[in-house]
């Protein structure tokens, strides 16, 4: 019955594909079936949500994947263009998920139809996928914040654009982590994966050094913690990276959001 109902539903995509000038101008509905099945076949060989554990699988879900995008594209258009022009070339530099490189080695480049990828993408998009049954544990051991890198923002929000309040050391060690970044400019561009690991372990003793000294209480001190969370495990990501080329990113990335600090706290 349902084998039945899946070889109507792909007679009539074959018979609306034919003669239309295909899904360019038509937005691709919620139930983009051949965006499901596609993904299943390009994809799933690898990005597999029906591992037993993480650690039989060889490329990290599709659902990971997802939300890593999400976070850097929140328009459908610019997620689709991402993951497209990923699959079509995946580079080192344009990686959004380090780590994944880290661990499973750069996603491999294979000839993929951009017009079907962008089917796949769309797809991933605006669906539920699924997850392996060992996600939700393990998004919490390795992502306490959901995988989304900038769920910080959303906690601290600032209340009737009110500042949280930090204890003149905290400031001063804040400062310090800032000066690194702006000293090291020049090693922000190093070729030497070594130097992205000294500034790894630089800025993580500086932030040891912040916590052990640190005396504050309360709601400005919950906040100060969803601040560092994130940037602590963006220096863990520092000293261990792979190559210069991701320690360069993840220290831009570092850089970034100290700038942010004086927007969401003051002395
Ligand atoms: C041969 C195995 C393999 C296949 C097939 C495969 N991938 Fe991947 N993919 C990987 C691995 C391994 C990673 C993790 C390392 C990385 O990020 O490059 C990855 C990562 C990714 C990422 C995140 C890249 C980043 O770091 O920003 C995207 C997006 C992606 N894959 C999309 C796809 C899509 C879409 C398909 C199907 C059209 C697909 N992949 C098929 C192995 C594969």
């Amino acid at each position: 019955m349902m084998k039945n109902l899946i070889s109507f539903l792909s007679l009539i995509l074959l018979l609306t594909a034919c003669g239309s000038n295909e899904t360019k101008s038509n937005p691709v509905t919620k139930s983009n079936d051949d965006g499901l099945k596609l993904m299943e076949s390009k994809c799933y060989a690898c990005h597999n949500p029906k591992t037993e554990s993480p650690d039989v699988i060889i490329a990290p879900p599709m659902i990971a994947v997802k939300k890593h995008y999400l976070a850097e594209h929140e328009s459908k258009e610019a997620f689709v263009k991402a993951v497209v022009d990923w699959a079509m070339n995946p580079e080192e530099e344009n990686a959004l998920m380090p780590g994944a490189i880290n661990k499973y080695k750069i996603m491999p480049k294979q000839s993929f139809e951009k017009e079907e990828l962008q089917k796949i993408a769309a797809y991933l998009f605006d669906n539920d996928i699924e997850k392996p049954k060992w996600f939700g544990q393990h998004e919490k051991e390795m992502h306490g914040d959901g995988g989304k890198g900038n769920n910080w923002k959303k906690a601290i929000a600032l209340i009737d654009g009110k500042k949280w309040k930090v204890d003149a050391v905290t400031q001063k060690h804040i400062e310090q982590l800032q000066k690194t970044v702006s000293d090291n400019q020049a090693g922000g561009t190093s070729d030497d994966v070594e130097i992205y690991h000294k500034l790894g372990s630089l800025m993580s003793d500086e932030v040891g050094a912040l916590l052990k000294d640190c005396t504050m209480e309360g709601a400005d001190h919950d906040a100060l913690h969803q601040f560092l969370m994130p940037l602590m495990k963006k220096m863990d990501k520092l000293k261990t990276t792979p190559t210069a080329l991701i320690g360069k990113k993840v220290f831009g990335k570092i850089g970034d959001q100290l700038e942010e600090f004086g927007k969401y706290f003051e002395e």
